[in-house]
């Protein structure tokens, strides 16, 4: 119910100071805080000169989210930048594999080592929300928000989200994403991105 009251009152004060001015356009330094997706987390992993045969499993396997997080845990000592990737970074990047991987044939890069990675690899839950998530209320209402992922694709289904135009499966990803990522405390958005009345 608390968070609930916390969208409200930001959707309240985001709309009231639509009518002021327009949103200003967030820069990519400004959206920071909110956590990487699995499209940067793995071309973190693509571009840290990993073996190639174990990258190139990453982009042909076929693995539901767990077994690719086991998957990781144990591919970690061969791919030293799993390593450094926190738990919650591990299951997004899981979740993210699960979504896309195999790649199509035809995407699999020939050349591993020359590959321009956030061009190559498919959006990310958090490409998603940014994508379609701020036309209508600053992205705070959706990022500061802890629900299940039941929950999120109710609130996607509700008259004012149902026409966005998003597939089931992009619904899918984004909710599985929000669900690892989102509940970000309101201390940690940028205060230009902290609608006035829910910060407190
Ligand atoms: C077409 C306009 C529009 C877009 C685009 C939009 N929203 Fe909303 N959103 C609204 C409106 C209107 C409200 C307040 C009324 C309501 O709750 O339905 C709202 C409120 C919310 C709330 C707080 C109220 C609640 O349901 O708890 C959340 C969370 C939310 N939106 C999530 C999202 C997500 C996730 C996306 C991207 C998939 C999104 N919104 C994109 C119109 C939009």
């Amino acid at each position: 119910m608390r968070f609930n009251f916390l969208a409200a009152a930001v959707v309240a004060a985001t709309f009231s100071a639509c009518f002021v001015q327009p949103l200003a356009a967030q820069t990519a330094e400004q959206l920071t805080f909110i956590p990487a997706g699995g499209r940067t987390l793995l071309t973190n992993i693509a571009t840290s000169k990993p073996p190639a045969d174990e990258l190139k499993a990453l982009l042909t396997g076929k693995r539901s989210r767990d077994e690719w997080s086991s998957y990781l845990t144990a591919h970690s000592q061969a791919v030293p930048a799993l390593q450094s990737q926190s738990d919650k970074q591990r299951l997004t990047l899981a979740d993210y594999l699960s979504f896309h991987m195999p790649l199509p044939a035809n995407q699999v890069p020939a050349n591993l080592t020359r590959t321009d990675w956030t061009r190559t690899l498919p959006k990310d839950g958090r490409d998603l929300a940014l994508d379609n998530c701020q036309g209508c209320h600053i992205i705070t209402v959706v990022v500061t928000q802890e629900r299940t992922k039941k929950a999120w694709l109710g609130t996607m289904s509700t008259p004012a989200h149902a026409v966005i135009k998003m597939t089931p499966a992009e619904r899918d990803e984004l909710a599985s994403y929000l669900v690892l990522n989102a509940g970000i405390p309101i201390e940690q958005v940028p205060e230009e991105l902290r609608a006035s009345g829910a910060t407190y």
